[in-house]
């Protein structure tokens, strides 16, 4: 009978928690069944490089909700029926970089990388519990427990700036709209919140007269209508739990 079983799932996966693994926490489990990405730096909340992104299910609203955590302090029982998503599950080099990856691999946020899951998963989970854009201020607010020992935070927050709210002046091609005044993706010809990489020249005065811009691709249609084919969706069994 699977309502005696402790499920949750990994990154799509089904796994049922056997017996005796009270002692673990989320990282320790993590790291057991291979999912290394997640790393161990402080192990007591302070780093952020063990944050994963956990969802549930909200009975009442019927929709899934979505954390950063810190998977040192979490004891593993305590995830039954959520699901979890690791750094492994959001993208790779094989199958494509996730645009937050992708963002902060370009924008040179990665240097010893140890702390570079932590900052991934925390701009991912902001991006899925976000039905809009975030401010630049969210961002900043949802980096805060991730620390950094060799960038300095500023090429990361860079990185990051490209999810946030636009101020479309800064760009010299706007996406064409549609009659209802929505994006219309130049590539699909649908609607969509994606722009074409644009060159930036909003001041010719500026030693920034000229900066290549990589905005991200569709990313906040996440949890939309339309799911990305590539975005781990919340397992419809948990719904059930
Ligand atoms: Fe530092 Fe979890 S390992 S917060
Ligand atoms: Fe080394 Fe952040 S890149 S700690």
């Amino acid at each position: 009978d699977w309502s005696d079983e402790a499920v949750i799932y990994v990154n799509g996966v089904r796994r049922v928690l056997p017996d005796g693994l009270a002692h673990l926490t989320l990282l320790q489990y993590l790291r057991d069944i291979g999912l290394r990405g997640t790393k161990l730096g402080c192990g007591e909340g302070g780093c952020g490089a063990c944050t994963v992104m956990v969802s549930c299910y909200d009975q009442t609203t019927k929709k899934s909700q979505h954390y950063a955590i810190n998977a040192c302090l979490a004891p593993l029982y305590s995830l039954e029926g959520m699901h979890i998503i690791t750094v492994e599950g959001i993208g790779d080099r094989q199958r494509g970089l996730h645009p937050v990856q992708e963002r902060l691999a370009k924008a040179h946020g990665s240097q010893c990388g140890f702390c570079t899951p932590g900052f991934v998963m925390s701009m991912y989970a902001l991006l899925r519990s976000s039905k809009h854009p975030p401010t630049e201020e969210q961002i900043e607010d949802s980096l805060a427990g991730n620390l950094c020992r060799c960038t300095g935070y500023r090429p990361i927050i860079d990185a990051f700036r490209v999810f946030a709210k636009t101020d479309d002046s800064l760009y010299t091609a706007s996406p064409s709209e549609n009659a209802n005044g929505q994006a219309i993706c130049p590539s699909t010809g649908k609607p969509c919140s994606c722009r074409n990489e644009t060159d930036v020249n909003a001041n010719e005065s500026s030693t920034l007269s000229s900066v290549k811009v990589y905005l991200p691709c569709s990313y906040n249609e996440i949890d939309g209508n339309s799911y990305s084919e590539k975005e781990l969706i919340f397992p419809p069994e948990l719904q059930l739990r």
